[in-house]
């Protein structure tokens, strides 16, 4: 590795020098009688698939599938238990505890502020724009950007708001902060936004780290399987500190389904009828006395400005409607999420809220 490396001189340096575990996996692969990782030769429950054995670290034929969807090379694409985990491990790969920060854009995706917390990492906040559609403030971020701060998260489309980032904008701030701090662009709902993803910047824009999941689009939250997306050398720094088996067998198969021919064409069918509700969901939300303003969403869900949140939520929650209340959020007062559910489900939450 070669720590002059714009991205790789960023990151803790005793991660870098760090030996990684060795799995039995990692080391040898291939032939035909397994006796090297403690395993058992059968699974006495007998369930299907058979689970006696580890899985590989990084599938091949899962990561190739993804490279494939993502339209970026294998090498760009690290499989991860959720996006969560890809914040996580990036928090642990740049920011030595107390001393290093990163950067988030309130109000924003909480977990970017948790994963901080964990490895003692300080917060920069700069907050979006509410003006402008929560629009990123680049001249603010590149202030704010000092020595220091190792990670700007940017969540495009926003969680909670909804907005896609502007694309332009985000690019400015990764050229201007190259050698100083890494962009992380948490893409977890852009299926919902029908627009191109950043991850074909990578190439030229090594400081870019894409985040992506099939929590959203596939319907695969329960699985639990999230993408890193970034340059060879950073997955290779990531692979060191990621547990030694984290696709376990059965998300290995769920996430191949999805990823498959038929399931990518049934993933679109759902975002399309998602987005349609959306829509009719907009237009049926903003009608309602209760309701303010609706925020123009590029999401699976809408953020809408209430005249009273605890009114709504309460009498959502009595109605057995669970909505979000985001009215603790930087400039969000008031404000609740509702995500798109199936056209009943959203019919139920529309009529309890017409009684609001
Ligand atoms: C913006 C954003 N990023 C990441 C995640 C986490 O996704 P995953 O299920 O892949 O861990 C979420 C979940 O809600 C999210 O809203």
């Amino acid at each position: 590795m070669n720590p002059a490396d714009p991205v790789l001189s960023l990151i803790r340096p005793e991660i870098l020098a760090l030996t990684p575990y060795s799995s039995a996996r990692k080391e040898s692969s291939g032939g035909r009688v397994w006796l090297d990782a403690n395993e058992n030769p059968q699974t006495p429950s007998a369930g299907k698939p058979l689970l006696n054995r580890y899985p590989e670290p990084q599938p091949a034929d899962l990561v190739a599938r993804l490279a494939d969807y993502y339209a970026v090379a294998p090498e760009n694409i690290l499989v991860t238990r959720g996006s969560d985990e890809g914040i996580d491990l990036l928090l642990r790969a740049f920011c030595r505890a107390g001393s290093d920060s990163i950067l988030i854009t309130p109000p924003t995706y909480g977990m970017y502020a948790v994963s901080a917390a964990i490895q003692h990492a300080a917060v920069v906040s700069v907050p979006l724009v509410a003006a402008k559609n929560f629009a990123l403030d680049a001249g603010a971020v590149l202030q704010a950007a000092q020595p220091g701060v190792k990670l700007v998260f940017l969540c495009s489309p926003n969680n909670p708001t909804g907005a896609l980032l502007d694309r332009t904008a985000v690019l400015s701030v990764a050229r201007a902060l190259l050698g100083r701090a890494v962009v992380v662009v948490d893409e977890a709902y852009l299926e919902f936004a029908g627009t191109r993803s950043l991850a074909t910047e990578l190439t030229a824009q090594p400081n870019l780290i894409v985040l992506r999941t099939l929590s959203k689009a596939f319907g695969l939250a329960g699985v639990r399987c999230g993408v890193t997306i970034a340059s060879p050398a950073l997955i290779g720094v990531l692979q060191k500190i990621i547990a030694p088996y984290p696709v376990p067998t059965p998300v290995l198969h769920a996430a191949l389904a999805a990823v498959s021919p038929e399931g990518l064409a049934a993933a679109r069918a759902s975002v399309q009828s998602l987005v349609a509700e959306r829509r009719r969901l907009a237009a049926a939300l903003a009608a309602l006395p209760a309701v303010r303003r609706v925020w123009p969403s590029d999401a699976n869900f809408l953020l809408f400005e209430t005249t009273d949140s605890a009114r709504v939520m309460s009498a959502t929650r009595a109605a057995g409607v669970v909505l979000r209340d985001r009215s603790r959020d930087h400039g969000l007062a008031n404000c609740v999420r509702m995500t798109m559910g199936t056209p009943e489900e959203n019919n139920a939450a529309l009529e309890v809220l017409a009684r609001v």
